[in-house]
């Protein structure tokens, strides 16, 4: 039964609940700008495509070793502008289709126009693309899901841009990842012999203040300072690691965050050192296999390479590396290196 008093109860009670709501607020609900960009339907379709590749590659793996299947690298362009070295690469690829597939993610907003191949390509559904933001992130993690769905012997995943170059013959670089093509779908699907080559660091100068970019707690409990690590965008990933990355959920809630430090932005250079430096460090190589040249950089951007510049020598340069594998390819290039690039393709280039 209703009292006399109850509507004086129920109009404190809203005053009192608005009050709270107004003060303490606030404090509970994140601010605004640690709202997630990505937008919720992107973020949704992500979601499912990645889920359909985890259960694709479940369903498909297990009968692999009882046919003669030959691995296949993926190669993952993730691009916003037109493929210049398309013709480059297209001589690279010539005579090996039954060992390669090849998926571009092209930014829908740069109007990207197909190269003129006669090799096969997929352009996948692709979202826009912007640099200091999680959108880089998503867009590979689309490329490794698509290629996962698409065919079941790709076994690596190599991310490349439309300024890269190769260094080698496919041949050299099939035979470097993937080793006796008779034994290889056996013993990556069951034992770690086929590491990742991606960069992993921790000794950078601009770790701590990319590290507080969201904020200077944010990262925490998920990732601490000690544990966050960099790396090159581009890199080579074995196919239990990109299964790895599209079903991870959890550092993917942090670094999809804004920035507040737009300078000191790079989501992509760190979730996929981060994230795997933390699920499974012996499985990767610690240094990457694509060659940047960071003299004198501007801007976050490394040397670009112009014609001038293009010769023997350079491509037996940018090859040298301190690691067990001479590098597979290189970047930056401009799109005037193309011709002196082809001349010497398989003079220089292409042999090894
Ligand atoms: C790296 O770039 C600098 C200019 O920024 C250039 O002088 C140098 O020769 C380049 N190194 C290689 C190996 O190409």
């Amino acid at each position: 039964m209703l009292s006399s008093s109850s509507p004086y109860v129920y109009s404190f009670a809203l005053f009192l609940s608005l009050f709270l709501l107004f003060t303490l607020a606030p404090q509970f609900l994140p601010p605004r700008e640690q709202q997630s960009p990505v937008p919720l339907q992107d973020e949704l379709d992500d979601l499912h495509l990645f889920h359909q590749a985890t259960v694709a590659s479940s369903g498909k793996i297990s009968h692999l070793g009882f046919t003669n299947p030959k691995p296949k690298i993926a190669f993952l362009f993730l691009t916003n502008s037109d493929l210049v070295f398309a013709p480059l690469w297209e001589l690279f690829f010539q005579g090996h289709y039954q060992f390669y597939n090849i998926y571009i993610h092209a930014d829908p907003s740069s109007k990207v126009s197909p190269p003129n191949w006669a090799i096969s390509a997929n352009f996948i559904p692709a979202i826009k693309t912007e640099r200091a933001s999680p959108s880089l992130i998503s867009a590979a993690r689309r490329l490794f899901a698509r290629a996962i769905i698409d065919d079941p012997l790709n076994l690596y995943f190599a991310l490349v841009s439309q300024h890269c170059i190769p260094l080698h013959s496919f041949q050299y670089i099939y035979k470097s990842l993937i080793g006796n093509p008779a034994t290889a779908v056996r013993a990556f699907l069951t034992q770690p012999s086929h590491p990742s080559f991606i960069e992993i660091l921790s000794d950078e100068p601009t770790l701590e203040s990319r590290y507080i970019a969201r904020g200077k707690e944010v990262m925490l409990p998920e990732v601490s300072f000690e544990q966050f690590r960099v790396g090159s965008q581009f890199f080579i990933l074995s196919k239990r690691h990109a299964l790895l990355v599209l079903k991870e959920r959890k550092l993917w809630r942090k670094f999809r965050l804004p920035c507040l430090d737009i300078d000191s932005c790079y989501p992509e250079e760190h979730y996929f050192p981060t994230l795997l430096s933390m699920a499974d460090p012996e499985g990767c190589s610690h240094y990457t296999l694509t060659r940047v040249n960071w003299t004198d950089s501007v801007g976050g951007h490394p040397h670009t390479y112009h014609a001038p510049e293009v010769s023997p020598e350079l491509i037996h340069n940018l090859r040298e590396s301190n690691s067990r594998y001479s590098y597979f390819f290189a970047r930056k290039f401009s799109r005037d290196t193309l011709a002196p690039l082809m001349k010497i393709a398989d003079s220089v280039i292409f042999r090894d």
